[in-house]
């Protein structure tokens, strides 16, 4: 396999910073292969008992989109060293009903875990069905009845879950949280998170089954998304509104354009109607104009981080979203637009990581949104969600072919070790922080 002969190469000519050919497929997929192992190397000490990272260190949401990062390089290198880990993981995640509310339970509903929080971990899921097929199961090595849901099932429950938050106020939309009552908490916002992560499930999921229920909805959230304001008419992406008055609550953050590229470049690839693709570059040049350094290029500005944030974890899916569009767009300037981003983005984060492509940096102890003893893994998330992104740019694809692992799961030889037992019932009863 090309990977295999191209890492001996990569070793020797790393120096003290890995040096690759930013534009050679054959050596970021090769990068990305070494920066697996980093990803991985803090989650153990560091995990809750229901298939995520300890909330305070990385939070719930957080968990979902880090899996993401397995199952996409997974999908591109071929590369499945990781997937008894990620999947014994998910499968104490997804518990017993093949959705990540352990059936709706009403605690863990307000508890923390809310309509955009659920919507990452149904995209990660989503990646893996697409990555191993419909039919897929969730860790085939590790029977367990009623444990083993499809990736499908729980992208399409969790896709279900998140539109009941829709109602007609203020035109559409669905709201931030999962509770209606006045006195839940901030009852009354419809994110813009929300609906954009719910247009990507539905655009991935449309792609799978062609079911034009799906696009129907990709289409009415966009749509409210322009007429409700949220999307300004200089394609500027806003936080959401408060049904209490329908105004715009008008803090930008980059993160919301990651999902919407990636929305409306596949929904070009999956129509060929060009309306899509004209609003992708759209926001393209809004996200271009608002998110990145004129002078260096990179995907570095975020107006409203907060302090001490740093790297915030907003850019993750904005990465992705750009390679998307890369892939659908027919323009090549913004084509050209796009790679320089992404390349300058690359050489600003890889100065982070040494030859063995450990790139998290050691802050001071309690520094904000890292380790306890102040490890940033986020850096880590970063660098894979960018190498991954340039994977994907350069045109590694699915190097699996899809398997069907359609044999119903049963208890016996192989089964959940006890602890994982232990934790799947734990996770329905574990505090989770907001
Ligand atoms: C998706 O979930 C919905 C709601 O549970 C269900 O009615 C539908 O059959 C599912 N779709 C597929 C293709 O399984
Ligand atoms: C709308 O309501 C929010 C609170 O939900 C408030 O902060 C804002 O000022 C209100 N805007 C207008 C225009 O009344
Ligand atoms: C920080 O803590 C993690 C475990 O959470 C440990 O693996 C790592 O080695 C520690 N780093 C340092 C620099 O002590």
């Amino acid at each position: 396999m090309q990977l295999l002969q191209v890492l001996p190469f990569i070793g020797l000519v790393l120096a003290q910073q890995p040096k690759l050919d930013l534009t050679n497929k054959n050596d970021v997929v090769a990068a990305a292969k070494a920066a697996m192992w980093p990803l991985k190397m803090h989650y153990d000490a560091n995990k809750e008992a229901s298939g995520a990272w300890i909330e305070q260190l990385v939070q719930w949401h957080e968990s979902g989109i880090y899996w993401n990062l397995f199952y996409q390089y997974m999908q591109y290198s071929g590369d499945t060293q990781y997937l008894s880990f990620v999947d014994h993981e998910m499968q104490i995640s997804a518990g017993g009903n093949s959705d990540f509310l352990d059936g709706m339970n009403p605690f863990l509903e307000i508890a923390g875990r809310w309509n955009d929080d659920i919507g990452w971990w149904g995209l990660s899921t989503m990646t893996a069905a697409e990555t191993f097929g419909k039919d897929a199961i969730v860790a085939k090595d590790n029977l367990l009845t009623g444990f083993n849901p499809k990736y499908f099932d729980l992208a399409n429950n969790t896709y279900y879950e998140i539109l009941i938050g829709s109602d007609d106020l203020c035109g559409g939309g669905i709201y931030w949280s999962r509770s209606r009552s006045s006195t839940s908490s901030d009852p009354y916002l419809k994110s813009t998170i929300t609906n954009v992560e719910e247009m990507e499930l539905g655009v991935r999921l449309y792609g799978m089954t062609k079911n034009p229920v799906y696009k129907n909805t990709v289409d009415t959230l966009y749509a409210w998304l322009k007429s409700s304001n949220i999307i300004g008419s200089d394609y500027t992406v806003y936080d959401g509104l408060r049904t209490t008055n329908c105004s715009v609550s008008y803090e930008v953050y980059s993160y919301h354009t990651g999902p919407l590229m990636t929305s409306l470049a596949r929904m070009y690839v999956l129509t060929n109607d060009a309306t899509y693709l004209t609003e992708a570059h759209n926001v393209f040049a809004a996200v271009k104009r608002q998110f990145v350094d004129p002078t260096t290029q990179t995907l570095s500005i975020e107006p409203l981080r907060p302090v001490g944030k740093d790297p915030s974890g907003y850019s993750f899916t904005v990465y992705r979203g750009l390679a998307d569009l890369y892939l659908a767009s027919n323009d090549d300037s913004i084509k050209s637009q796009i790679a320089t981003i992404l390349r300058a983005s690359a050489t600003a984060n890889f100065k982070l990581c040494d030859s063995n492509w450990y790139c998290m940096r050691s802050m001071p102890v309690g520094t904000q949104f890292t380790l306890l003893n102040g490890t940033n893994v986020r850096d880590q998330f970063e660098t894979v969600s960018i190498l991954n992104s340039l994977s994907v740019m350069l045109g590694a694809s699915s190097q699996i072919s899809a398997v069907t692992t359609t044999k119903s799961a049963a208890l016996g030889t192989a089964s959940l070790s006890m602890a994982a037992v232990v934790g799947l019932l734990v996770g329905v009863v574990v505090p989770y922080l907001l």
